[in-house]
């Protein structure tokens, strides 16, 4: 398996892999986005609008990548944002990605949706962050802090950009629910896919620990993640209830899903130790700005306040160098390596990592860079278009 990933030099080889092995509806409902995905093109094409300005003669043959983030120190300056459902991508799910950060020594997230209970988490040594859904039902919201609090879990992060759910339309073309529906127009890619079925089918059976003793959503009762977000989630959410989860966890807290200078200011007021600046990868709002057009603007208004993270569209290492030239104190992805998970567990998302890694530290080096810290604004110049 380790061999057989050799020639995997980056996520879209990745991508690639996972789009072969897996059956339609499960790979669209990794690689899609809400409506003409504009969104999720542009979260990625926005680096390209500036570019890295070298320095050079700085004596870069050791180079430290670490940061600290939510009061923990990390080996990279990224980590492996929480995402949904992994178990359905492939049977190893959280375990394979938590694995991989444990290799790393960076944070790793799982769901409120997560495919593994908090417990069988909380045995892996990586530093863990929770993503809180804010659910209607009050009960289920607050259990699923007492579990974070119990299984000792080392921040926070309450999802704020899923207020209802977006309109992804390959989900309703493909009919991916979770639980996955086997139905008549997607039955012969579940037959062809037989890597994927045959663990889907005689491995662990699927469940969402988090979720199965509250509501049926999700685990008997399949519901496209668009809906589960617009039926079961309080779309009333405020400020006032952001606070109180903050204040009731007690540890670090982050709001995942800020994108204005408005909302990060906000953040700051009701004490949030960081931002996650991200639009849920293109999944929700069409249309909305990438994460990385609005970084500049955020750190400019509460850097050194809050902790900013970058999150969406980061393909390639040199994409965090950009980043964080601006100040970012970290960057963060989902389908960064979701796409291999989904493609072979947890050597594939070591591999991922591994080459993310190798990215930077030679880019750093070309750049003369050998901390982070020594990343600045004037490694970076953005085009006049
Ligand atoms: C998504 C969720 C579950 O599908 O994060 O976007």
């Amino acid at each position: 398996m380790v061999k057989k990933f050799k020639n995997f030099n980056n996520v879209e080889d990745f991508r690639r892999l996972a789009k072969r092995r897996l059956p339609f509806p499960v790979f669209h409902y990794i690689d899609g986005a809400a409506d003409d995905e504009v969104t999720l093109q542009r979260n990625t094409e926005a680096f390209n609008n500036c570019d890295l300005v070298p320095n050079v003669l700085r004596g870069v043959e050791n180079i430290d990548l670490s940061t600290t983030i939510f009061g923990k120190k990390m080996n990279l300056p990224f980590f492996l944002s929480p995402t949904a459902l992994q178990r359905i991508f492939h049977y190893e799910g959280e375990l394979a990605v938590g694995k991989a950060a444990e290799d790393f020594n960076i944070f790793f997230g799982i769901s409120s949706l997560s495919t593994v209970s908090a417990k069988r988490i909380s045995n892996l040594s990586a530093p863990k962050i929770f993503q809180l859904y804010f659910h209607k039902d009050k009960a289920l919201t607050k259990n699923m802090i007492d579990e974070c609090k119990e299984r000792k879990f080392d921040a926070l992060a309450l999802t704020v950009d899923t207020i209802t759910g977006g309109n992804r339309e390959r989900d309703l073309r493909t009919g991916f629910t979770s639980p996955p529906k086997f139905t008549l127009s997607s039955f012969f890619s579940y037959a062809f896919s037989p890597y994927w079925t045959l663990n889907y089918l005689f491995r662990e059976k699927f469940d969402l620990p988090f979720l199965s003793n509250y509501v049926g959503e999700g685990t008997k009762q399949a519901i496209s993640i668009g809906d589960y977000f617009s039926t079961m989630l309080d779309q009333n959410m405020s400020w006032k209830d952001a606070e109180n989860i903050r204040k009731y966890w007690n540890g670090p807290f982050c709001l995942k899903g800020i994108m204005s200078v408005e909302d990060a200011k906000m953040a700051v007021k009701i004490g949030a130790s960081a931002i996650m600046i991200s639009n849920h990868g293109g999944r929700q709002l069409d249309g909305a700005r990438a994460p990385f057009d609005q970084l500049k603007e955020i750190l400019d208004s509460v850097g050194g306040e809050i902790e900013v993270i970058c999150d969406g569209g980061i393909r390639r290492g040199t994409h965090m160098l950009k980043a964080l030239s601006l100040g970012a104190n970290a960057c963060s992805g989902g389908r960064l390596y979701l796409y291999s998970l989904a493609a072979g567990g947890y050597h594939a998302v070591k591999r991922c990592v591994g080459n993310l890694k190798n990215e930077l530290e030679r880019n750093m080096k070309l750049m003369g860079c050998k901390k982070i810290k020594d990343l600045n604004r004037k490694n970076i110049k953005f085009r006049n278009v």
